[in-house]
């Protein structure tokens, strides 16, 4: 396989790209998009991949649709979440647009905002960043602005009322002495048994340091798209899947009405605190979210998909908190 580094500057980007184009000129093509796009492309057993550079590496069929900078812009994580670094917030100067793409970056070659054409694309970036302003908001009914105006407020719990240790987990992810495992970034993380499986997959020791999510806000951003994209047990789909349509529904899902959309990326990260439960106030906090970063960023909610989709209130959760909850 042709290993190529992207990464650099432009002029060495640009270096690199005529030595390949020379090397390969049968498979490989450059396509020139606006002039801050570069995208490599091959054919890889009929497929056509591609590379964008630091913002989508590797070789992913995903690469080759625009990349989220070139929908989402400084401009719209600044509308998004105007309120954040005002002085009444809690993590003035912590999170930016920045720090997000970073993140995102990781993700993007698996498909997180590069699914199935721009308007998809756009609609899951709302989506996940819904579920973020909606956990980090301090918005309440009279604060100016709105209540929908103050997402990324908070990178953590202000007054954690324990050190969410459980000793069950002590031999696999066990408390370290000193260590306090409350709520923290932008989906966020509790319990040592949360912060120890993150740690794992982002190869980062979060047991023994928790406290690295508050932090960084790209390592918080980066520890909730990999919850965003990842499914809690292996035979189930993950919040990205049933959002942008991987995942289709078995006659199981079908009877606990289980349906793709914003609903079901509800129930897969919250389960039964949020869903089968009606119509509660927690669920629709989370809607209006979504809806509101729709509307900011221009895609309009009536984008968001039939009222059944939208919401979680009848589903059963895919993974019951408890076995009585699933019967009742
Ligand atoms: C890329 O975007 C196109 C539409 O613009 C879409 O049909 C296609 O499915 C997308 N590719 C992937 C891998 O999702
Ligand atoms: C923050 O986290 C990112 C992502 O894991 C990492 O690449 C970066 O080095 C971290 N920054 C600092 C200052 O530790
Ligand atoms: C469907 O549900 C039934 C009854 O709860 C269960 O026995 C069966 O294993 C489930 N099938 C699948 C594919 O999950």
């Amino acid at each position: 396989m042709i290993t190529i580094g992207i990464m650099g500057k432009m002029d060495e980007k640009w270096g690199v790209i005529v030595v390949v184009m020379a090397i390969c000129m049968a498979n490989m093509v450059l396509v020139n998009g606006d002039s801050s796009t570069k995208i490599l492309m091959k054919t890889v057993k009929g497929k056509k991949v591609c590379d964008q550079g630091w913002e989508c590496k590797g070789w992913s069929v995903y690469c080759c649709n625009q990349t989220i900078s070139d929908f989402f812009q400084t401009y719209q994580f600044e509308n998004l979440f105007s309120k954040r670094n005002s002085p009444v917030a809690h993590a003035v100067g912590f999170w930016d647009y920045h720090s997000f793409i970073t993140a995102a970056a990781l993700y993007q070659p698996l498909g997180f905002g590069t699914t199935g054409g721009k308007l998809m694309q756009m609609k899951e970036v709302a989506a996940f960043l819904g579920h973020v302003g909606s956990k980090t908001s301090c918005g309440y009914g009279v604060a100016t602005g709105g209540p929908l105006a103050w997402g990324l407020c908070y990178n953590k719990e202000m007054s954690p009322s324990q050190s969410y240790c459980d000793d069950f987990f002590k031999y696999t992810y066990p408390c370290s002495t000193g260590a306090e495992y409350y709520g923290r970034g932008a989906l966020p993380i509790y319990w040592n048994y949360n912060y120890g499986a993150t740690g794992e997959a982002l190869k980062v020791d979060l047991l023994n340091h928790p406290e690295y999510i508050e932090q960084n806000a790209t390592l918080a951003f980066q520890a909730a798209i990999w919850k965003w994209m990842t499914p809690v047990k292996k035979s189930q789909p993950s919040a990205h899947d049933v959002f942008v349509g991987n995942w289709k529904p078995t006659k199981n899902d079908t009877l606990a009405k289980r349906l793709p959309g914003f609903g079901a990326t509800m129930n897969i990260l919250y389960g039964d605190q949020v869903c089968g439960q009606g119509d509660i106030d927690s669920m629709n906090n989370i809607i209006s979210h979504f809806q509101y970063y729709l509307d900011l960023m221009g895609v309009g909610r009536e984008e968001a998909g039939t009222h059944e989709e939208l919401s979680c209130a009848e589903q059963v959760a895919f993974n019951p908190s408890s076995s009585t909850s699933a019967s009742s």
